[in-house]
């Protein structure tokens, strides 16, 4: 096995407890995974050495939600809701029309070419859901092209009642439940819900994640997105991973995040391209709630892949500080996949060596500088992309 000595880090985030960051680092990678941090005089020898020329190191990204698999696009609606429109369910639809309409090779070309932007931009671990199919051969499909993309894939037939099931919404969700997980459930690890008004009801939800559980998928749920809902609190009682977007949060709703230990993740993308007002960040991290960041990548919503935006937005619009927005952005982006124990999201001794070394002397300079493209080199897995 081979190591590779990085040494000239300006800033190094390894998340650490005793040292989350230092300067002055080097960091020592062999067979994928970090095998050595501390301050670069004391660096061991290894077989091969770069030099980072004092620039900033970081976790790469864990983006831990995204609906990449989709043809066509909304501009005109993002256009129309600047213009005063306000965001509804059901322009999903739309998009759900194009995807059906789309081969196999144009599907995977896109999703393909978006996971690339994500990359360029530090992404390195992405959850990708279905839910622009909608149909038993459009799910699976969706869900085989994603899984050629990344582990991380999550079944979303519950995404919104499609148009031919309008007026039997109980029938598309027996659909759902029974052939269409049947035919997901081998390129899936996780089951999702949009539980939202004009998409589906907490015991809609309860049903299909309870269906999931059954075929062996892990839950994760879409709520509180655009109004008060009882989503936040199942999310909770179930114990799932994660639940998204938390942006109508009663009291009671951030108790039970708090006391579950669910992840609460925030999405600030789509507050900006709603015009929606953004989750109130500051309130969950002071009660104690473990709040994730991620792009939601999406044709309707928010069709940013750009996590360092979203950092950006988490520190000037929703009360987080720089440090807690990187942290949300890859250590709790992994709590909120299961996949914190393996250390992923950090550069502790044993993580995966995915990380972003950045045109920038600290990990400040990702809210710093909003708007710029400071990722300049990424690596997965002990090697440049
Ligand atoms: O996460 N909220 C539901 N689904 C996506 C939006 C999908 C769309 O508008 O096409 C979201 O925001
Ligand atoms: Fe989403």
């Amino acid at each position: 096995m081979t190591s590779t000595l990085l040494t000239g880090i300006g800033e190094l985030t390894t998340w650490e407890p005793e040292r989350p960051a230092s300067t002055g680092a080097a960091l020592v990678v062999e067979g994928g995974k970090v095998a050595w941090t501390g301050p670069a005089g004391e660096a061991p020898a290894a077989d091969a050495a770069v030099d980072l020329g004092g620039r900033a190191v970081v976790p790469g990204f864990v983006d831990s939600h995204s609906h990449l698999v989709f043809a066509g696009e909304r501009s005109e609606e993002f256009a129309a809701r600047m213009a005063g429109q306000s965001y509804a369910a059901g322009g999903i639809r739309t998009t759900v029309a194009a995807t059906r309409a789309a081969t196999d090779e144009e599907l995977l070309a896109r999703a393909a070419a978006l996971v690339a932007e994500m990359v360029r931009q530090g992404t390195t671990t992405v959850e990708i859901k279905s839910g622009y199919g909608l149909s038993v051969h459009d799910e699976a499909r969706s869900l085989a092209i994603a899984r050629q993309l990344t582990d991380e894939t999550t079944f979303l037939g519950a995404h919104v009642v499609p148009q031919e099931y309008a007026d039997d919404p109980a029938a598309y969700v027996d659909l759902v439940t029974g052939p269409m997980l049947a035919a997901a459930a081998p390129y899936a690890r996780w089951i999702d819900v949009f539980c939202e008004e004009g998409a589906f009801d907490v015991d809609q939800a309860r049903a299909v994640l309870a269906a999931g559980a059954a075929a062996g998928l892990r839950g994760r749920l879409h709520a509180n997105q655009l109004t008060y809902g009882g989503g936040v609190r199942l999310a909770c009682e179930l114990g799932l991973a994660a639940v998204d977007h938390c942006t109508f949060l009663t009291d009671d709703d951030v108790s039970a995040l708090a006391d579950s230990g669910t992840v609460a993740t925030l999405l600030p993308g789509v507050e900006f391209s709603t015009r929606q007002p953004y989750p109130d960040a500051r309130r969950l991290l002071d009660a104690g709630v473990h709040v994730a960041l991620a792009s939601d990548c999406n044709p309707g919503s928010c069709f940013t892949s750009s996590i360092p935006l979203c950092i950006a937005l988490a520190v000037r619009e929703m009360g987080m500080t720089p440090t807690e927005a990187l942290r949300a952005a890859t250590e709790t982006g992994a709590r909120a996949l299961g996949r914190d124990a393996e250390g992923l999201g950090t550069l502790r001794v044993g993580a995966p060596a995915d990380l972003a070394v950045l045109e920038a002397p600290s990990h400040l300079h990702l809210a710093y500088r909003p708007g710029v493209p400071l990722v300049r080199q990424v690596w997965r897995a002990g090697r440049p992309v």
